[in-house]
């Protein structure tokens, strides 16, 4: 049966040979920083399994930067090697690659070693241990992406993402909610965004107009003093100016790393709850823009293509139950096994994302 899910789309040059995506999926499992066997092998299920593009989770773009050990930094030795090995076996069975790249702001680790700076200063239990982050301190986390962002093209793969959404650094700025600053990185939209323009402004002058850059956009942050959508709109329509390639629209931040899940909670009966952002994006721009969150079933993903003007969309949990989702559906279309209990936050065990309530399934 032809569908809409299983036709191209481009993203720059690039053709992306189906429109269902890999959303980013932070992969619990580094060891130290350094990209192991385990995330290897994640990377080839979800290459045989057919998702058209792949975005990588969520890497450090400096040790510093990180979460935790556990989480891939861009800075180690052989990081470009390792994930130039990701981005042949991901070529080899026709798919793309992006690596989404990542400053955590006021949630990286809280141990000796990790930079104590955020958006605005920061009480974690009883001790303000992050300061707002000083303008020499926000001029290095661009060049940290930039120069990660080169080492992602020497890799091969065929573009980068910023992690703009979810609560950390780039979203905690965005927001009003979060940022009180009364410099110029705070106060109006321009002035909120400014991180984000200065991030994608050093990473694309590092690796020329014919490398992808997309981003995670917060579209909505979810609460009572959310970012509206006509500053979204702004954001995203000077992101266009600048020549961003793809906006992938998400939504929902969570600023306590202690929450069960650090994403925003869908379940199955209502799927699909940011499509009206990305679907008004669309309308408003001319950049390919993907979708996130809550898809389950072919019928609302197909009606999602085909009736809005976005260009796919992309998938987290799913794909972390079903490695195999977009080629099982090409035969079997019954709704994705995913119920959406985030437990596959609860990897830290396994040494790589997995889902748990498979385990006990079994
Ligand atoms: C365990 C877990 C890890 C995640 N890691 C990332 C990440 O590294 N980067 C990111 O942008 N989003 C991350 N997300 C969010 C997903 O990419 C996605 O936006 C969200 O799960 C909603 O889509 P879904 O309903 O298809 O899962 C994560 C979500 C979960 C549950």
């Amino acid at each position: 049966m032809s569908s809409i899910m299983y036709t191209p789309f481009h993203l720059r040059n690039i053709q992306i040979p189906n429109r269902l995506v890999a959303s980013a999926m932070f992969e619990y499992g580094a060891d130290n920083g350094k990209i192991t066997e385990k995330i290897k092998e994640r990377y080839l299920a979800l290459a045989d399994g057919g998702a058209g593009l792949i975005i990588t989770g969520m890497h450090a773009v400096s040790v510093s930067g990180s979460v935790a050990p556990v989480m891939v930094n861009t800075e180690y030795d052989n990081y470009v090697a390792d994930m130039s090995g990701i981005a042949d076996i991901i070529h080899e069975r026709n798919g793309k690659i992006i690596v989404q790249l990542q400053h955590c702001g006021g949630k990286t680790s809280t141990a000796e070693g990790y930079d104590k700076f955020a958006v605005c200063e920061k009480q974690v239990a009883e001790n303000c241990i992050y300061h707002e982050a000083t303008k020499d301190e926000l001029h290095k986390v661009a060049a940290d992406f930039a120069t990660s962002a080169l080492r992602c093209k020497e890799a091969g793969v065929d573009g980068i993402q910023i992690h703009g959404a979810h609560g950390y650094l780039i979203n905690s700025f965005l927001s009003p909610s979060t940022n009180y600053r009364t410099d110029e990185y705070g106060g109006s939209i321009e002035n909120r965004a400014r991180i984000l323009f200065e991030v994608y402004d050093a990473i694309r002058q590092a690796v020329g107009n014919e490398f992808i850059i997309g981003v995670k956009f917060p579209f909505s942050d979810l609460n009572e003093n959310s970012i509206k959508p006509e500053e979204s709109l702004f954001v995203c329509k000077e992101l266009e100016k600048r020549g961003i390639d793809f906006i992938e629209v998400s939504s929902g931040m969570v600023m306590d790393n202690s929450s069960a899940s650090f994403t925003p909670v869908v379940h199955n009966d209502r799927q699909a709850p940011f499509l009206k952002y990305a679907s008004q994006l669309a309308c408003q721009i001319a950049v390919p823009v993907i979708s996130v969150c809550g898809y389950r079933t072919p019928e609302v993903v197909e009606k999602a293509l085909s009736e809005t003007k976005i260009s796919a969309v992309s998938f987290g949990r799913p794909l972390v139950r079903e490695p195999n989702l977009p080629n099982r559906w090409k035969k079997d279309r019954s709704p994705a096994a995913c119920v959406s209990c985030n437990r596959c936050c609860n990897s830290f065990g396994d040494r790589i994302i997995s889902c748990q309530a498979a385990k006990v399934q079994k």
